[in-house]
């Protein structure tokens, strides 16, 4: 198949578009290269059989991303702004690129006769009073711009599918870490907030210490619970979830493990990969975490048959690869 990938050049789209290439499809990346890195692509096609086209622009560019889009099959879509922190602070940057960004590339699908796409979104679409697990059918009820802007774009492939014969996939990732075994991608980051690249930082003295935010909460350790899967696995996803473009409609899948860590059990993973204590300080309670966050796998597993296959270690263990071989990530743009 032709492809195009939007947000090929971030993280998660350059496993993906080395996963699709490996598979024999044909890659048209999409990339404004705002938070994707054009290095990532370049180590891609060094492991590929043959390489990406990078089209840089923006995906609410309707002219642009209808010549991007000849021949193409199936989209997939992870072009994003995707900080929660930041979308409470600027919900309108979150309005403007993750929806007006949607809504400019389901106008130049409709106009260009293609209607597969393949949509990421998140486990932040769900509503924190929702119960653990969180099932496909559980309540919706974002609390950030961020998660609020991936919920409404489900509802707009919804009607795409109901109104315009769309067939849409929307995968809710939940939390990824890790890199490519290879150890040449990863996640470029400039300013992590996120836990495993922090704790990858203390170890290499890039943070004075790792603060665990919250260690009162009602759970076994008194830290946070959270879904982490691996990359490889989540970009493995897309690849299976492909198959359910065949069948008309909208359909939501869950990607994670269904196996809760704690930040706890997340630091000792990282000490093991490092040999080293991990300097820790404990902090306050973050503002928004919710005290546990995990996923119900069964519904992808029963329609499509996906597995995540990768445990903690093995995600902590690439990333640390990663973080140790690659310091400065892809280097400057
Ligand atoms: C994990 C746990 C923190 C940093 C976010 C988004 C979510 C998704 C993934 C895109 C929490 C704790 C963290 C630190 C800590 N993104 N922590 N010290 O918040 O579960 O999810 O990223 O869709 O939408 O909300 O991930 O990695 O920030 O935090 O103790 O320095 O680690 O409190 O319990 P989160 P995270």
């Amino acid at each position: 198949m032709r492809t195009l990938v939007t947000g090929g050049a971030g993280y998660i789209g350059s496993h993906l578009v080395l996963d699709l290439l490996q598979a024999g499809h044909e890659v048209v990346v999409l990339d404004d290269l705002s938070n994707g890195h054009p290095r990532a692509l370049e180590r891609v096609a060094a492991l590929a059989p043959r390489p990406a086209e990078l089209v840089v622009g923006d995906v609410a560019d309707v002219p642009l991303v209808r010549r991007a889009l000849a021949g193409v099959d199936v989209v997939l879509h992870l072009a994003a702004f995707k900080a929660v922190g930041e979308s409470m602070e600027h919900p309108e940057r979150y309005f403007r690129n993750n929806l007006g960004g949607l809504s400019g590339l389901l106008t130049a699908m409709r106009e260009e006769g293609v209607k597969r796409i393949l949509y990421s979104s998140t486990a932040a679409v769900y509503s924190p009073q929702a119960p653990m697990p969180l099932r496909e059918d559980s309540m919706v009820g974002p609390d950030s711009p961020y998660g609020w802007t991936k919920a409404q774009g489900e509802q707009m492939l919804s009607w795409m599918a109901a109104r315009a014969g769309f067939s849409a996939v929307s995968l809710r990732y939940f939390n990824p870490v890790g890199a490519h075994p290879s150890g040449s991608i990863g996640e470029h980051v400039v300013a992590p907030s996120n836990l495993v690249p922090r704790v990858l930082m203390a170890l290499t003295g890039h943070l004075p210490a790792l603060t665990v935010f919250g260690s009162d909460y009602d759970t076994a350790d008194g830290t946070c619970l959270r879904d982490y899967i691996h990359v490889c696995d989540l970009s493995r996803a897309h690849l299976v979830a492909l198959a359910a473009l065949e069948r008309p409609g909208h359909h939501v899948y869950n990607v994670g493990t269904g196996r809760p860590h704690s930040v706890r059990e997340v630091l000792a993973a990282c000490a093991e990969v490092a040999g080293r204590p991990v300097p820790v300080v404990e902090g306050p309670r973050r503002a928004g975490d919710m005290p546990v966050a995990v996923a119900d796998p069964a519904r992808f597993h029963a329609d499509l048959g996906f597995r995540a296959e990768h445990d903690l270690h093995g995600m902590v263990a690439s990333a640390w690869r990663w973080w140790t071989e690659n310091p400065q990530g892809y280097g400057p743009r």
